[in-house]
C-alpha cells in the first residue's frame, strides 16, 4: 500500500531547493508578504510559476496544503486560513500560476485541496482550469485562421485576447506533454510516456478476446466493463426504447452498442467505423454486422456500415441529406477538438430538431479536476454550438478497476478510467 502523503512544510520544501523558490514557498505558507503586500509580492510570472525542483511543490501547492485537512465534511468556510488561501490563489492564477502542474505524488493544486477536503478552493481551481482550457482553445482555433499575418485581420479586442493567449501560451510552453487537451478514452501519459495519435492508431494491428480490444501497444480502445455505461447510453438517446429510430453511431469497437440499438429496430442504422482491422472483423461470416445484417435493413442503405474515418464519411452524410434522432459518439486515439469540431460542425446538420447526441464521456478521466474541468468546458463550447447538455451521473464499479495491471486492467498498458462516477451527457438543441 502506498504511504500516507506528509504535507508538512520540511518535507515539501527539500534540502537543495534554490533560494528564491524556498523564500516563496515559505512565505506563501507563512502567508508573510512583509511590507510589499500581497498583490505585489506575486508581481512577476516566475515567482507564481516556480517550483521545488525534487518536490514539484508550487506556491498553488503550498497555499492550499498550509490550509491542512478540513474538519469532517466541513470545509472550514468560516476558516479564516481558507479565506486567505482563495485570495492568495486569485492572485497566483491571476500572475499566470498553472491550474495542473503536478507534484511528487502525482498531485496537481486542485488534487490536493480535494484531498484535504478544501472544496472551495478545489473549485477555485476548476474554474482556472475552465478559463485556461477555453483560451487554449480559442488559441487553437485562432492559430487554424491565422497562420502569417497573425493580428492582421483582427477587430481590436480579439488582438486583446490572442496577446493575452500568447501570454498564457509562453507561461505554459515550459510544461510537458500532459498539458494536451485529453484525449476521449485516452489517460494523458505521465512525463515521458507517449500518447497514441489517431494516425499511429490506425495503423496498429488489433486483438478482440471477449473482455476487450486492445491495439499493438496494449491500449485498451473498448473494454467489456463500459458495457452498463453503453447500456445508460442508450437509454439516454432513445428513451421508452422507441423503435423506428434513425440512428448513426461513430465508433464500432466492440459493437457492444451497437448491439443494442440494434435491439430496438431502428429504422435507419449507420456505423462508421475506420480501423481496417474491426471493419474486417465486421465483415466475418458470423459477424452480427455483416452483410446479412446490411441486407436485413427496411430498405437499402438503411443498415450500413460506412468504412473510413468519420472525418471523411460524414460530409457525404450531409450531402446525401441523411438525418438522425440519436447520434452517438466514441472513436480512439483522438483527442477533444475532434469531438468538438464533430458537434460544432456536423451535429447541426445531422441531427434532427428534437434528436439527441451523446458521447463517451472519458474527457480527463484519469484524475477528477480534469473530468471536472472538461465537462465545464464542454458545456460552454456546446452552448456555442446551440446545444445544451444534461448529466446524468452514475456509479462506476470500481471494484475491478482500482489498480494498474490488476481485475479487468490486466494486460492493458494504462487504467484510462480511475473515477468512481461516470457523467453522461445527452445534448439536444436549445430552445
Ligand atoms: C472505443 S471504440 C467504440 C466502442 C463502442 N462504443 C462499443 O460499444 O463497442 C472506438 C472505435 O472508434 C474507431 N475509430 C477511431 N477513430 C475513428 C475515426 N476517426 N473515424 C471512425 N472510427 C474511428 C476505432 O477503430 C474503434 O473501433
Amino acid at each position: 500500500m502506498a504511504s500516507p502523503i506528509d504535507d508538512s512544510l520540511p518535507a515539501r520544501v527539500s534540502s537543495d531547493c534554490p533560494e528564491q523558490t524556498r523564500d516563496i514557498l515559505y512565505h506563501v505558507w507563512g502567508r508573510d508578504w512583509g511590507s510589499v503586500g500581497l498583490k505585489k509580492f506575486f508581481d512577476d510570472r516566475d515567482k507564481a510559476t516556480c517550483q521545488d525542483p525534487k518536490t514539484g511543490e508550487t506556491p498553488l501547492h503550498a497555499a492550499i496544503r498550509s490550509c491542512g485537512p478540513a474538519n469532517g465534511e466541513d470545509d472550514g468556510e468560516e476558516d479564516g486560513s481558507v479565506e486567505e488561501a482563495l485570495e492568495i490563489l486569485h492572485e497566483l492564477f491571476l500572475s499566470g500560476a498553472i491550474w495542473n502542474d503536478v507534484d511528487n505524488n502525482n498531485e496537481t493544486p486542485g488534487c490536493v485541496a480535494w484531498r484535504l477536503g478544501r472544496k472551495s478552493l478545489y473549485n477555485q481551481c476548476v474554474d482556472a482550469g475552465v478559463r485556461a482550457e477555453l483560451l487554449f482553445a480559442l488559441m487553437d482555433s485562432y492559430e487554424q485562421l491565422s497562420s502569417d499575418n497573425e493580428y492582421e485581420e483582427m477587430a481590436e479586442d480579439e488582438v486583446e485576447v490572442e496577446a493575452e493567449a500568447d501570454q498564457k501560451e509562453a507561461t505554459e510552453a515550459e510544461q510537458d506533454d500532459d498539458e494536451e487537451a485529453p484525449q476521449l478514452k485516452f489517460v494523458p501519459p505521465s512525463a515521458g510516456e507517449k500518447t497514441v495519435t489517431s494516425d499511429q492508431y490506425l495503423e496498429s494491428s488489433l486483438t478482440y478476446d471477449p473482455e476487450k480490444l486492445v491495439d499493438s501497444d496494449r491500449n485498451g480502445v473498448m473494454m467489456a466493463w463500459e458495457t452498463d455505461i453503453m447500456k445508460r447510453s442508450v437509454e439516454a438517446l432513445i428513451p421508452d426504447a422507441q423503435p423506428g429510430k434513425r440512428i448513426l453511431n461513430i465508433g464500432f469497437g466492440m459493437g457492444i452498442i451497437d448491439g443494442m440499438f440494434a435491439e430496438l429496430k431502428p429504422s435507419r442504422h449507420h456505423i462508421i467505423e475506420a480501423h481496417p482491422s474491426v471493419l474486417e472483423h465486421l465483415a466475418k461470416p458470423e459477424s452480427r454486422f455483416g452483410p446479412s445484417w446490411e441486407k436485413s435493413g427496411p430498405e437499402v442503405g438503411a443498415f450500413e456500415v460506412l468504412p473510413g474515418k468519420w472525418q471523411d464519411v460524414v460530409p457525404k452524410l450531409l450531402q446525401a441529406g441523411e438525418v438522425y434522432d440519436a447520434i452517438y459518439f466514441d472513436t480512439f486515439g483522438e483527442d477533444y477538438s475532434q469531438l468538438r469540431t464533430f458537434f460544432s460542425e456536423w451535429v447541426p446538420g445531422l441531427l434532427e430538431q428534437d434528436g439527441r447526441f451523446s458521447f463517451f464521456n472519458g474527457l480527463g478521466a484519469d484524475r477528477r479536476i480534469c473530468y471536472d474541468v472538461y465537462t465545464k468546458v464542454v458545456e460552454m463550447h456546446c452552448a456555442d454550438a446551440g446545444l445544451d447538455v444534461e448529466w446524468e451521473e452514475s456509479d462506476v464499479d470500481m471494484s475491478n478497476l482500482g489498480e494498474e495491471g490488476k481485475g479487468e486492467w490486466e494486460g492493458v498498458r494504462r487504467r484510462y478510467w480511475t473515477l468512481d462516477k461516470y457523467r453522461l451527457p445527452t445534448c439536444t438543441f436549445m430552445g
